[in-house]
């Protein structure tokens, strides 16, 4: 039985920071945020989206009245959540109006939670064929204001229905994965911001990523000419290729170099302009070389690397299945990130530091102001409200 990617979907903010005015406020050459890291825009929250919320716009895109009765399991992937007890699944799970009969939960591993999931997902399904399962990586990714990891903040989610005989995407069985316990970047509860040791995690993530293709190459017998495309995560589009580039440059001819070099770039084009998401970073990467790199067979192998610092890789491969192209909503994230509004580094660094109460108090936000769906409308008793527009 085949089991993967059904349908895929992604939210980001409205708002966003242009990485040229970002760097000139900082006094950094613009040039070394769009070429040297590889970003242009980066998507900032306003204080009424959070992880519940943008996940929750990000599969109300995809979801249909079928699906909403098939899900029976939703699982959330984030290292940015709202609550440390109660799982964000759950607000999802009200807000989107899924059948009652599923389970709902939040998993952790830094930006590897979604894989995880979607690893977890296969399983369920293999065990209960009829089922769907939704996979939501959402995330919203702080460094703090004038520090090193700055331009590689972002916030978005992306929503991801797993099925049997899937439309877009079959993954394989064949994975290879890698754990070892570093601090590379970490966020302790105490903590809003993460804290990140920039070249030590751009080592490891290297060696991670050499080290899980190294063992998938040997477990398949596969090689870079069986893949069409790879796509990375990537907390900034320039830190794939920097893991990929050498194993390539030793094991790969020309061609398929010069054929994954190509559809790198297809697959960073969201990403680009989104910035990091953490969890979802992979898949918007996914959906960007779908959304991009025109007419992929049929039958076309795509090889996903994911990392969650701390530190858990990962390799997997999935195939291309023959409808994908009808699943895809590319006007709808064409539109979705062209209305969107610049907003100046003042207004980014007003909306970084303001915060909702933390002593029980009540507020009222405005959600008029936002254009998502689905928002959080304040907060009571120290519980946070949220409110669907569109019921
Ligand atoms: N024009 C073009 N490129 C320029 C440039 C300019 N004017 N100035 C610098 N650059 C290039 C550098 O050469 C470098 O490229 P390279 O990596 O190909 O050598 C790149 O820009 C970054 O410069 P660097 O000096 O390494 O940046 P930094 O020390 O300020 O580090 C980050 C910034 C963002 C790269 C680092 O903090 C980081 O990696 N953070 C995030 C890591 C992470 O997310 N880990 C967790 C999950 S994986």
């Amino acid at each position: 039985m085949k089991i993967g990617i059904d349908k895929i979907g992604f939210y980001a903010p409205d708002l966003y920071v242009d990485m040229r005015e970002l760097a000139s406020a900082r006094g950094i050459e613009p040039d070394k945020f769009t070429i040297g890291i590889g970003q242009e825009k980066m998507a900032i929250a306003p204080i009424t989206q959070d992880t519940v919320t943008l996940a929750a716009n990000a599969a109300l895109n995809i979801l249909d009245d079928s699906d909403k009765k098939k899900i029976d399991l939703v699982i959330f992937g984030t290292e940015s959540g709202i609550d440390q007890s109660k799982s964000a699944a759950v607000y999802v799970h009200e807000l989107l109006g899924l059948d009652s009969a599923a389970r709902a939960f939040e998993i952790k591993q830094a930006c590897y939670g979604a894989t995880a999931g979607i690893q977890m997902a296969k399983g369920h399904i293999a065990l209960n064929p009829d089922s769907k399962v939704l996979v939501l990586a959402s995330d919203i990714a702080r460094y703090g204001l004038n520090s090193p990891g700055e331009s590689t903040q972002g916030a978005g989610a992306v929503a991801i229905v797993m099925s049997a005989n899937p439309r877009i995407l079959a993954l394989e069985d064949k994975s290879a994965y890698f754990t070892s316990d570093i601090m590379d970047f970490w966020r302790p509860a105490y903590s809003d911001t993460a804290f990140v040791d920039g070249k030590f995690s751009n080592e490891q993530y290297s060696l991670f990523f050499e080290t899980v293709w190294k063992q998938y190459r040997s477990k398949s017998g596969l090689g870079f000419e069986d893949f069409e495309a790879l796509c990375f995560h990537v907390p900034y589009t320039k830190m794939g290729l920097k893991a990929l580039k050498p194993v390539l440059e030793v094991e790969a001819k020309e061609m398929d170099q010069q054929r994954l070099l190509e559809n790198y770039q297809k697959s960073i084009q969201y990403n680009k302009v989104v910035g990091n998401i953490y969890t979802g970073s992979l898949y918007l990467s996914l959906l960007s070389l779908l959304e991009h790199k025109e007419g992929l067979k049929e039958g076309s192998r795509i090889g996903l690397f994911s990392y969650g610092s701390g530190a858990v890789g990962e390799f997997f491969t999935g195939i291309v299945q023959p409808e994908y192209q009808n699943q895809l909503k590319i006007a709808q994230h064409v539109d979705q990130l062209s209305v969107r509004k610049k907003i100046s580094i003042e207004e980014y660094e007003t909306l970084f530091v303001e915060e909702l109460p933390i002593d029980g108090s009540t507020v009222k936000l405005a959600i008029e102001n936002d254009s998502a769906p689905i928002c959080l409308s304040g907060i009571s008793d120290n519980k946070r409200q949220y409110i669907n527009k569109q019921r």
